[in-house]
């Protein structure tokens, strides 16, 4: 059974981010093989972690439903050739694998294959020990649930009053959706100051959060995203790097 973290939180406050440290420090700390779930449509999990995605699985799916269109070969179940498909997908990187979801493409009700996808998705996932999913804004892929069970889920949100209250709103949704996880974390990220927003402590409580971990906002992480340099080449004593540790440390991840 892996180890499975998804990072979820609205728009553009750093879910790529948080997800691509996580792998890089699950790494580094010798929590291996790791997979690595793009689940944005807009794929970019593969620039900040310095590898190149060739082909989504939304591509594989299309190329699935061709063949099968054509008749498969004798002995080959649609489930077995998806699972091919998907493993000719996944981007081999020295000390994790990668998959792109990518969009759908094409005409038709997706329902059906959509629910063999997850199914070989699942297959793969359990051959990893770890596998961290990073989410489009929203929950609707947790909805859509890629993979069964989140251990660890953390919601991402920026400092500001409307950034707690679009995380008190998340939480609120994860329950409507039925999304289950073990452990959550809240992690309020870009902090000029350095300081917790009013109200973070107090939400955690009203969420019952297992976990409230602050990131500042960090000139390094910027120069790595202006030079679109990997985030796995972040030192350890870089700040944000050594919170993330702190939190996986916490969450008994990784060792203190
Ligand atoms: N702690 C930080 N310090 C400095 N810059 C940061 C920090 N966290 C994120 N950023 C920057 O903020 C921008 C948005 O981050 P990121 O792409 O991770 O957000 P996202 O939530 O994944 O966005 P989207 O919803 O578009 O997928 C990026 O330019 C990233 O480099
Ligand atoms: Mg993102």
């Amino acid at each position: 059974m892996s180890y499975t973290i998804a990072i979820t939180g609205k728009g553009g406050v750093g879910k790529t981010t948080v997800a691509a440290l996580t792998v890089s420090r699950l790494i580094a700390r010798g929590c291996r093989p790791v997979l690595a779930v793009d689940a944005d449509p807009n794929t970019c999990l593969d620039a900040v972690l310095g590898v190149k995605v060739q082909k989504t699985i939304g591509r594989v799916r299309e190329e699935a439903r061709e063949i099968a269109g054509k008749g498969m070969s004798a002995g080959v179940s649609k489930q077995e050739l998806l699972e091919m498909k998907i493993s000719e997908s996944l981007v081999e990187a020295d000390n994790f694998d990668l998959i792109a979801m990518g969009r759908p493409e094409g005409p038709g009700c997706y329902c059906y294959a959509n629910n063999v996808l997850k199914q070989a998705i699942q297959s793969i996932a359990d051959n990893y020990a770890y596998v961290v999913i990073d989410n489009e804004a929203g929950l609707e892929n947790l909805s859509r649930r890629i993979v069964q069970k989140v251990d660890l889920m953390l919601i991402v949100a920026d400092p500001s009053r409307r950034g707690m209250e679009t995380m008190a709103r998340l939480h609120e949704l994860a329950g409507e959706m039925g999304v289950g996880y073990g452990k959550l974390a809240m992690v309020v990220n870009r902090l000029r100051r350095d300081e917790l927003p009013i109200g973070a402590a107090e939400l955690k409580q009203q969420l019952k959060a297992d976990y409230l971990v602050g990131l500042p906002d960090n000139v390094q992480l910027s120069e790595c995203d202006e030079d679109g340099s990997s985030l796995g080449g972040l030192p350890p004593d870089n700040e944000v790097v050594k919170r993330i540790d702190a939190l996986l440390a916490e969450a008994g991840v990784i060792n203190k």
